[in-house]
């Protein structure tokens, strides 16, 4: 695979947006803020996987799991889901039709190597002949990104306004770099479940999103049917790490993601979280009219939820 050297795809990517550059390549993450001294204090805990961590760690611990995969994740991502994450994202995209009603301004966060952003475009392109939605994909591993620019530099959206690459934390994008009211639809896929603080990053999608623009989140849920409940979880905990281990030398980083979707919240508790960030949701329940839409049994679910 082709790589480039910070400094170039720094300032490539710069160019490829219609934002000002910034000190680092469009970098609002807390890393980059200059260093406080922390309040004395009773730390807060949270969960990464399952074991419990100050929630100041978690951050730099979810950042090292992905660091540690970015080189990995697409083919890893097709080995451990034997392909179907592919149709999982293909459905999450077609449920959204972006381009269907003219072009469109979205903002894929927790977006990593860019496959939810590169199916947009090509979906509005391919179904509408919309050239002009665009993508800001951001995240908070500069590593990810990385492998999603060198990726959108074999297509033809590579140095266009459609797309562009921002790391930033998904619970602070930054009020200068991402205004309020500005984006038409925001998704995350299987980023969610990462964040630190949950409620914060819906506050945020909240906030960048115009009145009437759509929130979408794809996401590992809760099972509901106990024998696939238990094939599942036998193959999650066996085989998951083991490939990490065979393909990718790293078993930990597998086995947190498993960890960290068994930690993730019901779909029912995830919806009351969506409508408590002041979003419209369909009623608590899977299906037509409804909140989210299960995938696979539940395994997979997109939540949805309007801007209000
Ligand atoms: C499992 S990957 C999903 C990538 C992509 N959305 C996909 O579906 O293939 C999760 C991504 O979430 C990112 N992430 C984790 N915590 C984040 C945060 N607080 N803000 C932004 N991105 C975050 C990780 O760096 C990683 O790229």
């Amino acid at each position: 695979m082709q790589s480039l050297a910070p400094r170039r795809l720094a300032s490539a990517c710069r160019r490829s947006t219609t934002l000002p550059p910034t000190r680092r390549w469009h970098s609002s993450s807390p890393q980059s803020a200059p260093t406080q001294t922390p309040e004395p204090g009773p730390s807060r805990t949270t969960h990464f996987g399952y074991r419990t961590v100050p929630e100041e760690s978690k951050e730099s611990l979810v950042r090292g799991v992905f660091d540690s995969v970015a080189s990995n994740y697409d083919l890893m991502n097709d080995a451990m889901s034997m392909g179907v994450h592919r149709l999982w994202k293909d459905e999450f995209v077609g449920l959204l039709r972006p381009g269907s009603k003219g072009p469109v301004r979205c903002i894929d966060v927790a977006g990593g190597t860019g496959d939810i952003a590169l199916r947009m475009l090509d979906h509005a392109r391919e179904k509408y002949a919309d050239r002009e939605t665009s993508v800001d994909v951001v995240d908070i591993n500069a590593e990810m990104l990385r492998a999603g620019y060198v990726r959108f530099k074999k297509t033809m959206y590579h140095d266009t306004s459609q797309i562009a690459f921002h790391e930033a934390n998904a619970q602070d994008l930054g009020q200068e770099r991402f205004l309020s009211n500005s984006y038409d639809l925001y998704t995350i896929a299987f980023g969610i479940r990462n964040v630190t603080n949950i409620r914060e990053a819906l506050a945020e999608a909240y906030r960048v999103l115009k009145p009437g623009g759509t929130f979408a989140c794809l996401e590992f849920n809760k099972v509901t049917n106990p024998i696939l409940a238990q094939l599942y979880d036998q193959y999650s905990f066996s085989v998951i790490p083991m490939l990490g281990s065979i393909l990718a030398g790293d078993r930990d980083s597998y086995q947190y993601l498993v960890e960290s979707i068994r930690r993730f919240p019901s779909q029912w508790d995830f919806a009351k979280m969506i409508a408590d960030a002041g979003f419209a949701t369909g009623e608590h329940h899977s299906g037509n009219g409804g909140a989210w839409r299960d995938l696979w049994g539940g395994i997979a679910c997109i939540h949805t939820g309007v801007k209000v």
